[in-house]
């Protein structure tokens, strides 16, 4: 299949494409490098430069490559910045997620896979872990966006038939997730370790989540280009892990002594949150096949290499 992945330079993208190419699928990359990065692209995916809001940019890759599966992941991923700055952030992952949709409606795409989030869509959880019939009532920008696009979704696939499938992904780690960046506190965690220099947790760091290894978000992108389901799928262990048990689980593997320094809470994110994944295992046959431990020490093996 011809397959066009966007974020193909970023985290979890990067390892879809790896995936997908190793499958025998052939692979377009749109990424614009904001936080991705060119030694995370295969060299053997074609590699568009591309902002997703960049609507004609887009129209003459598609004219070109003609794909017939897209798998969305380019996003804003920054939660603080889509409240500080909630116009760009609806520019890049609503209006972008538009273009896309736009595009493969008219060039008669067959499937639409979407990235979503389970850590920011459901707001402060009335129960846990939280199933996808849990009210969704975001609290932060990000999170809104993510809820608009999959409402677009079932509006298009309800009028144009156009399938979809959008995973509501738990907290991500693993291998190239960015050590710089805002999120993902496996990544900043090490990293900062790994210097001798103290992490900053936000909070009490009693704040728990469900924390997913990259490659069993892999796996279930693979199920995704085989199967016939549409729909809205949480993907995560429905374990809660506290920020702060993270912390002393990375701080033992790395066997240091380093403290962490306590920061102010962050705005945006909830207290507590663990997705009910039982759906993707009914309908999909996916489940998580990666334990906390063994994803944190690929993870570290990886950083330190
Ligand atoms: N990491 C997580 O825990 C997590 C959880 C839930 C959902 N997600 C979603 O998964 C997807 C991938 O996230 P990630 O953690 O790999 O982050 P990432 O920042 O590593 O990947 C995002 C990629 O999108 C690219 N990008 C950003 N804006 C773009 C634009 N305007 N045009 C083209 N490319 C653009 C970036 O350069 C980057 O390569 C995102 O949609 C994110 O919302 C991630």
């Amino acid at each position: 299949m011809k397959i066009l992945v966007t974020g193909g330079a970023g985290f979890i993208g990067s390892h879809i494409v790896d995936s997908y190419i190793e499958l025998g699928h052939s692979v377009v990359v749109v990424d614009d490098l904001s936080t991705g990065f060119e030694e995370n692209l295969n060299p053997r995916a074609i590699f568009y430069k591309i902002d997703i809001r960049d609507f004609e940019g887009l129209k003459t890759l598609f004219e070109r490559e003609k794909p017939e599966v897209v798998n969305h992941h380019a996003a804003q991923i920054d939660v603080r910045k889509s409240l500080q700055d909630f116009i760009f952030d609806a520019d890049v992952n609503i209006m972008g997620s538009l273009n896309l949709l736009r595009l493969s409606l008219e060039y008669r795409v067959k499937k639409f896979i979407f990235a979503s989030t389970g850590g920011a869509i459901y707001g402060e959880p009335l129960y846990l872990p939280v199933n996808e019939k849990h009210p969704a009532f975001p609290l932060s920008a990000y999170g809104a966006a993510k809820l608009a696009v999959e409402t677009y979704l079932d509006v298009l696939y309800k009028n144009f038939s156009l399938p979809y499938i959008s995973f509501r992904y738990a907290n991500v780690y693993g291998p190239r997730q960015n050590p710089l960046g805002e999120a993902g506190v496996v990544a900043i965690f090490t990293n900062k370790m790994m210097k001798g220099e103290s992490p900053t947790i936000f909070g009490d760091g009693e704040q728990t989540r469900d924390f997913v290894y990259v490659k069993d978000v892999v796996s279930v992108n693979i199920i995704a280009l085989e199967t016939n389901k549409v729909g809205v799928y949480n993907i995560g262990t429905s374990k809660r892990t506290s920020v702060n048990e993270v912390f002393r689980k990375i701080k033992n593997m790395l066997g240091t002594d380093i403290q962490p320094i306590y920061g102010e809470e962050r705005k945006g994110e909830v207290k507590h949150i663990a997705l009910d994944a039982s759906l993707a295992e009914r309908e999909l046959g996916w489940r998580p096949l990666y334990d906390l431990d063994t994803g944190l020490s690929e993870t570290i093996n990886f950083y330190r290499k």
